[in-house]
């Protein structure tokens, strides 16, 4: 099968230094990776396309990039399945992290991040004899979330960190919940409250990109939601991160419907005005674009609200 590869390159030592794309033809098999297809590039066609990549297995997390727009481990990528009707595979390589050369990403800044939430265990009492002790089922839940192979793939997608780059992302999040859901650590309070901050875990968006693109199942997003709540469980002060999900909750079961004025009102405060008058851009482009509802901005309780209770209600009762 012939594949066209679009590869997206850059070499910090041309000049003028600014990334292009290099289209490729190759003859492909149906088994083959696209880790497979770029090393054949890179041996057959052009011994200057730069890649990492090292177990070829999906183990260790190095040959992640963008393929056909969305973050991928190259080893686990089959050719086939990616190649289009024309058949054509776009390469790029990871978002949200300096390009140092073609398919190469820094990614020192994820690195530094991933240390921030200080992902080792830090028990609280006398140190015990022999090993600290945890039961099985008290770490079932965590296997999951140690299965991160830290390939930088859900960094690469994530929707906040393009917009903000002091949040701390994806990777760096399910790896705090690791230890926060530890029971033989006993520092959830201060990871929790370090998290409270700026640029923590109020900051995901809830694009979902993580879960998508992750090659292992992780869920950070999962797990973010999972801090929030043991955040709010655990008493953390305030954030308008903390008060937004809780108000969000609180409209929903009083009204079944967002209920947007009051959601930024009580979320930020009414003394907060210039917090409140910095979204007024938003709410004029909200008026041009027609996205008020029928009945005004006063939003009332929508018919069969009661079903919205019922459904809180048996949350609530959950175990
Ligand atoms: S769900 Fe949150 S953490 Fe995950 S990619 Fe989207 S914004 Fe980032
Ligand atoms: S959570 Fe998934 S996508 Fe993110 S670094 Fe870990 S293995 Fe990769
Ligand atoms: S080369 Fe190790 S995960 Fe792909």
């Amino acid at each position: 099968m012939i594949t066209i590869f679009r590869i997206r390159r850059f070499n910090p030592e041309a000049a003028p230094s600014m990334p292009y794309f290099q289209e490729y033809k190759l003859d492909t098999d149906r088994a083959d990776t696209v880790l497979d297809a770029l090393i054949d590039i890179r041996e057959t066609l052009d011994e200057s396309l730069t890649l990492r990549c090292s177990c070829r297995g999906a183990i260790c997390g190095s040959c992640s990039m963008r393929i056909n727009g969305h973050a991928a481990l190259a080893c686990k990528t089959k050719v086939q399945a990616m190649a289009s009707e024309r058949g054509v595979v776009q390469v790029e390589p990871m978002n949200n992290m300096p390009v140092i050369k073609d398919l190469v990403t820094d990614m020192a800044g994820f690195w530094e991040k991933v240390r921030q939430v200080q992902p080792w265990l830090q028990p609280a009492g006398q140190e015990p004899e022999g090993e600290y002790l945890a039961s099985s089922e008290s770490m079932n839940h965590l296997t999951g979330v140690m299965g991160c192979i830290m390939c930088g793939a859900c960094v690469s997608d994530c929707a906040a960190l393009e917009v903000d780059e002091r949040f701390v992302g994806p990777a760096a999040l399910a790896k705090a919940y690791r230890f926060v859901a530890d029971p033989r650590d006993g520092a959830a309070r201060s990871r929790l409250l370090a998290l409270n901050e700026p640029g923590g875990m109020w900051d995901c968006t809830r694009c979902m990109e993580c879960i998508e693109v992750c090659p292992k199942g992780v869920g950070a997003m999962e797990r973010i939601m999972s801090l929030r709540s043991r955040g709010i469980e655990a008493g953390v002060p305030s954030t308008s991160g903390s008060r937004h999900a809780e108000v969000f909750a609180d409209l929903i079961y009083r009204k079944g419907r967002l209920d947007e004025p009051m959601l930024a009102t009580r979320t930020f405060g009414l003394q907060n005005l210039s917090r409140l008058l910095s979204l007024l851009p938003m709410v004029l482009r909200a008026f041009v674009r027609g996205k008020v509802p029928k009945s005004g901005p006063l939003h009332r309780a929508i018919p069969g609200v009661e079903k919205f209770r019922r459904l809180f209600q048996r949350m609530e009762e959950r175990p």
